[in-house]
């Protein structure tokens, strides 16, 4: 089948990723990447494939019912892989409005659309929604979460990822709509926003600033390469069964200050710093609000129904990850000092 896909988000860090894997994997399908570019969207992930004869970029918001009825109508879309989204927990906890627009009205406007559109011939139609593992809500020490485990959203950006993911099961049940639904794992990798944990610390240190740790750095996260997760949507996309959820893990769970003492040791090694020196940079501070304990995924179905796993250990993954920021300050200068956002008009109007 050849696919005419719209993908959501495809500007953020793992839409990026994505669009990446299937501009390039699959030739013969037309990918359009519709990207608000908030603050999180940056078109300079995509430089390498932005003039690929099966890659278009259309700037829009995925709550503006009339453009996406419009893209829609041009396109005539087979299939939606929906990424965008508002992601970073401690922005939903200052601004939730902001994520109920977009996570739940945004994605509820998708699925009015798709559905209007697809009604007559449902035959080879798919509207893939990635969702988080935060919708689960939190572990103690033991146990994972499973595609059984109750929803129990505790902020207000996994609150709107739940209720994204109800509506989107809502239209498979009342509407038919071919959907499939996965909850995924925290991700690292290239082109990660330097707010998320992860590569604000890669920033620091490399400018010797403050490594601050949430409370006492006991929290546990699942971490997975982005690399692999986005493989993982691919078998799903291809692969899964509609009307069910998959979720994505690897069996990989840090406490945040574990995490950062690796994160130091590796940088001291490839900055030929003294041992324990980008250490000292870290500090404890005030604890998120709400903020979640553990994080922990069975992937079991995935692996046994559509043989995924992950590729690549943790170190090494780390590794490659802290390789490429530092092979790619001028991303992260841009990044940081906000100049990333002159790029669309710099790139896309001169034409
Ligand atoms: P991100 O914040 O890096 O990117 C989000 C993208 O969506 C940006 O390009 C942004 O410009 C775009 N966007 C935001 N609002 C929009 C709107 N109204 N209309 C159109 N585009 C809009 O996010 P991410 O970390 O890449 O996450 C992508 C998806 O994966 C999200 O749905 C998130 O919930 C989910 N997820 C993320 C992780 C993770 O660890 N990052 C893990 C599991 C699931
Ligand atoms: O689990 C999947 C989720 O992972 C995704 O759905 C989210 O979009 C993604 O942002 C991520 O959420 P987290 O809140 O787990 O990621 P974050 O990088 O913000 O934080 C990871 C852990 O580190 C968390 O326990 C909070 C802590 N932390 C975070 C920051 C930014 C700190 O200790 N200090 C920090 O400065």
């Amino acid at each position: 089948m050849n696919h005419i896909i719209l993908i959501t988000g495809g500007a953020g860090f793992i839409g990026s990723h994505l669009t990446r894997l299937f501009v390039n994997k699959y030739p013969q399908y037309k990918i359009v990447n519709l990207d608000k570019l908030t603050y999180a969207g940056n078109l300079e992930n995509l430089k390498d494939i932005e003039n690929q004869p099966n890659y278009t970029f259309v700037k829009g918001d995925i709550t503006n019912g009339d453009f996406v009825n419009d893209l829609f109508e041009g396109y005539k879309f087979t299939a939606v892989l929906h990424c965008a989204a508002e992601s970073h927990v401690d922005r939903s906890i200052s601004d939730p409005l902001a994520f109920v627009r977009t996570n739940v009205l945004g994605t509820v406007t998708l699925l009015q659309i798709a559905k209007e559109y697809w009604k007559d011939n449902l035959n080879g139609k798919l509207f893939y929604h990635i969702s988080t593992d935060e919708v689960y809500g939190s572990l103690g020490n033991n146990g994972f979460f499973t595609e059984e485990t109750p929803y129990d959203p505790r902020s207000p950006y996994s609150s709107s990822k739940a209720s994204s993911d109800h509506f989107v099961r809502a239209f498979y049940h009342t509407y038919n709509l071919p959907v499939i639904i996965s909850n995924c794992s925290n991700n690292y990798g290239p082109y990660h926003f330097p707010e998320k944990l992860i590569p604000l610390c890669i920033n620091n240190i490399l400018n010797k600033k403050p490594l601050p740790i949430y409370g006492k750095g006991e929290n546990v996260r699942d971490w997975l390469f982005v690399g692999d997760h986005v493989q993982a949507i691919d078998v799903i996309f291809h692969k899964g069964r509609t009307g069910e959820t998959y979720n994505i893990g690897g069996h990989n769970e840090w406490k945040n200050i574990d995490i950062i003492k690796e994160l130091c040791k590796q940088m001291d090694e490839k900055l030929g710093r003294e041992n324990g020196e980008s250490e000292r940079l870290i500090i404890f501070v005030k604890d998120r609000a709400g903020h979640d304990m553990r994080y922990a995924i069975d992937a079991t179905k995935l692996k046994n129904e559509l043989g995924w796993k992950p590729s690549l250990q943790f170190e090494e993954g780390l590794s490659k990850t802290i390789d490429w920021y530092l092979n790619n300050t001028e991303w992260l200068n841009h990044v940081t000092s906000g100049d990333y956002q002159n790029y669309y008009e710099t790139q896309y109007h001169k034409r």
